[in-house]
């Protein structure tokens, strides 16, 4: 995740390397920590078989940490010989031009610390247990791993052309909170989603949220919420929509867009393809 932070952040970054990237020192963690761990673990594994994507439920169990907080030196061969990504270790959120440049270059951050006991329902920062368990297992698929890198790419354009807030709407809509339209019904594969107990359930079963077919434009200019359950979810058909919609030089659409006053985080428009519970998506009245 990235974006300005008002508050203080949590992480020790003290001791990092000019990128940002700390060692995870494994052997720190707490038998409290790892505990903890599977007690996070425990939660999401049941509710991921019913509500997660395919992709995501294969990898996940292929990885197998239910038992203990992952060692990121035993995770990245595999990822390496997977989609040749790999994880780094982080102190927390990161400037976003250096989260962008880790992205592009196929290097994941994961954050090295572990939530406190009583954060296991809900946390205001990334930590290890949402930074693993939502996003490494996506990063094994090949197409949505090359969809990471090219996001990291677009974001140093982005930088460059002051639309970091649209693009990391893009990031929000996508990444931490996407829908996607399987034979099964709709899934998630947003990692924001993924590691929440509540939140799984919410996004596909709970008639209250708009599920809205993928519009890049439209998502571009939608804001969201951080501290509730999304309002809106937008639904994929496959991850090679999601890769061939983002694939054209953003900068003519951001140049349309600036300026304009962004959508609110429920609204629903007329050119929306919305979705209903069990049907295909039809326009809004
Ligand atoms: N195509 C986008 C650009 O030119 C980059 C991008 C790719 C952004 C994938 C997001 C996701 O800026
Ligand atoms: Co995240």
């Amino acid at each position: 995740m990235t974006g300005e932070t008002q508050h203080a952040l949590r992480g020790d970054y003290s001791r990092m390397r000019p990128d940002y990237t700390v060692d995870q020192e494994w052997p720190a963690y707490t038998a409290e920590e790892h505990a903890l761990w599977r007690r996070l673990y425990q939660r999401q594994v049941g509710l991921v078989e019913r509500y997660a994507c395919e992709e995501y439920v294969r990898s996940m169990h292929a990885l197998d940490f239910s038992q203990a907080i992952p060692r990121f030196d035993l995770v990245n061969p595999k990822l390496k010989a997977a989609t040749n990504w790999q994880l780094v270790a982080v102190p927390g959120l990161l400037p976003d031009l250096t989260f962008f440049d880790h992205l592009a270059h196929r290097r994941f951050p994961v954050t090295v610390w572990l939530r406190k006991p009583e954060e296991f329902d809900y946390i205001v920062e990334p930590d290890i247990f949402h930074d693993f368990f939502g996003h490494v297992p996506m990063l094994f698929d090949p197409v949505f791993a090359d969809y990471i890198q090219a996001y990291g790419q677009g974001g140093i354009k982005a930088h460059a052309q002051g639309a970091i807030e649209m693009l990391a709407r893009l990031y929000w809509y996508t990444v931490e909170f996407g829908l996607i339209d399987t034979p099964r019904g709709l899934r998630t594969y947003g990692a924001g989603i993924l590691s929440s107990g509540g939140e799984l359930p919410y996004c596909i079963d709970s008639p209250d949220p708009n599920r809205i077919g993928f519009d890049l434009l439209r998502i571009m200019q939608t804001r969201y919420k951080i501290d509730t359950f999304q309002e809106t979810y937008f639904v994929i058909r496959d991850f090679e929509q999601l890769f061939d919609a983002t694939a054209p030089d953003f900068t003519p659409y951001y140049a349309m867009l600036k300026g304009r006053e962004p959508h609110a985080p429920s609204a629903v428009l007329a050119t929306d393809r919305v979705y209903h519970r069990g049907e295909s998506p039809v326009r809004a009245a």
